[in-house]
């Protein structure tokens, strides 16, 4: 197939990576997407380096027998932990994370440069975010908080309410219940997971600025593409497919799916796939 017809690969952990697909898919409308999502092994940010390597590589090695140009990294936790054995193994095409943009977009949010970021415990592990803001930003000050817990309830479709409030109170009460001299002035979601708890979150942290990777990958992606010439050339007629994989559980996907990707998923949608492990 000419490069630039064939699909953009995507992954993540579960459905979280489906806010960044939506923010792809309305950058570029023309090309065409395949999803994965690993929700037989869902959480990623729980576990160790080598797991989450392990999981990783066989996700992206899915996604290449699909015959993908690019390959997004749309978790967190991937990012942070497996890019540059990811980027060395498929090194024949861009392979974009999410750790970068997500940074970029905070260190353009913030007015202060005191910056905090929630993710997964394997995201915030190995202070993926401090490397990347500072690379950027040198004078910020990062605060980094683990939640792990926001992904079993962003899974779940529990995403606003007193439950919900109550465990980012909990999670970023030390962070932000500080005089305002000290606070950070921008909250980044360092999980794809994260940002359908914006509205919870928001109760908790009040007047702060909270910014996400989504729109800053999609920038990436779209430049990536340029670069290697691979954006999509067919006639400009319509919209490019979407197919979305799972390793388990389509009902569940699709109807949590729903709410990440802001428009209805039906389970006949989802392809189960076998990652062969
Ligand atoms: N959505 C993933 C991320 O961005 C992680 C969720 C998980 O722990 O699997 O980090």
């Amino acid at each position: 197939l000419n490069s630039s017809l064939r699909p953009i690969g995507v992954f993540d952990s579960g459905v979280g990576g489906l806010t960044v697909l939506k923010a792809l898919r309305e950058r570029l409308p023309h090309e065409s997407f395949v999803y994965l999502g690993d929700t037989a092994r869902l959480p990623y940010g729980t576990k160790s380096r080598e797991s989450i390597e392990r999981y990783a590589l066989q996700a992206a090695a899915l996604l290449m027998r699909q015959d993908i140009k690019c390959l997004v990294v749309a978790c967190n936790t991937a990012s942070a932990v497996a890019l540059p054995i990811l980027q060395s193994k498929f090194s024949a095409l861009p392979v974009i994370g999410v750790v970068e943009p997500g940074a970029e977009a905070g260190c353009s949010a913030s007015r202060s440069g005191r910056i905090a970021v929630i993710g997964t415990e394997g995201t915030i592990r190995g202070k993926a975010y401090e490397s990347a803001i500072s690379r950027i930003r040198h004078d910020a000050v990062v605060t980094a908080i683990a939640c792990p817990l926001f992904v079993a309830l962003a899974e779940e479709g529990l995403i606003d309410g007193p439950i919900v409030e109550a465990i980012a109170h909990r999670y970023l009460d030390s962070a932000f219940s500080t005089p305002s001299a000290t606070r950070p002035d921008t909250l980044v979601l360092g999980c794809t997971h994260f940002p359908v708890l914006a509205h919870a979150l928001r109760q908790v942290v009040g007047d702060v600025v909270i910014v996400d990777s989504a729109h800053t990958t999609a920038v990436a992606l779209e430049l990536q593409l340029q670069r290697r010439e691979i954006l999509y050339q067919g006639a400009l007629a319509g919209r490019g497919t979407m197919r979305l994989l799972a390793t388990d559980g389509c009902e569940r996907f699709a109807r949590v799916g729903s709410i990440f990707l802001g428009s209805a998923i039906s389970s006949s949608d989802i392809e189960l796939v076998d990652l062969g492990v």
